[in-house]
């Protein structure tokens, strides 16, 4: 298992290659999610921008949104960067956990193939604070790697803790290991956050796209 940061940072190069030709769904999952973004968003927050492949197809429709991009890996923020170099985006390296949302101030909230490395509890923490961070009839986009077998949501779920357990790993470090939620888990985790309305509205393979709205 490696460190989160030091995963991506050796990945970076290439990234943008490999997710589009080997991970099935993704490519079009980027195209889909932006034509979920309301015609009228000004303000765009993307959780584990990365280097901002959902925010590629974004920026083809909306050249003028206003994004702020959180990301864990300078590495990637400085891809990001590099691909947009005159495009004004707000990119804080941190992690979405501590870094604070400004309330109600996004018409659009989004994350791509991020939240797949977190436990219910995590998930939720932070979806309260999407819900806050939103717009009264804001939107949370999230497509990810879900699901569909509750036993092999709890199989990935007790290997990351049997392998944490054997290196000594403690539970709240971010390491880069894969633990999928079904999909029924993610829709309900989003409705306990506050969400009223929650769809999935996207599947290919296992890259899945709900629309969460407020
Ligand atoms: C698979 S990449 C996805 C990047 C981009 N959204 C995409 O779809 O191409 C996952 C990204 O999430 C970031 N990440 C993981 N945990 C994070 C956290 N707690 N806070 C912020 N970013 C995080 C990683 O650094 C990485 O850039």
């Amino acid at each position: 298992m490696e460190r989160m940061d030091e995963f991506f940072t050796e990945r970076v190069e290439g990234y943008d290659e490999h997710m589009l030709a080997n991970v099935e769904g993704c490519k079009e999952g980027y195209l889909e999610m932006s034509n979920y973004v309301p015609k009228n968003c000004s303000s765009l927050l993307d959780l584990g921008c990365g280097t901002g492949l959902e925010l590629d197809e974004i920026l083809k429709r909306m050249p003028n949104i206003s994004i702020t991009g959180i990301d864990l890996t300078q590495a990637m923020l400085d891809k990001l960067k590099e691909k947009h170099p005159d495009k004004p985006m707000h990119l804080i390296c941190g992690s979405y956990f501590d870094v604070p949302f400004e309330a109600s101030s996004y018409e659009c909230v989004l994350s791509f193939q991020t939240m797949h490395h977190f436990s219910h509890e995590r998930k939720l923490f932070l979806y309260e604070k999407v819900y806050r961070a939103l717009t009264p009839d804001g939107i949370y986009l999230e497509c990810d790697y879900m699901v569909e077998n509750q036993e092999v949501e709890d199989f990935y779920y007790s290997e990351n803790s049997r392998i944490r357990k054997e290196l000594g790993i403690p539970a709240d470090e971010f390491y880069h290991y894969d633990t999928p939620c079904t999909i029924s888990n993610q829709i309900a985790l989003l409705r306990d956050a506050g969400f009223r309305h929650v769809e999935k509205v996207f599947r290919i393979e296992n890259t899945t796209l709900l629309v969460a709205r407020r």
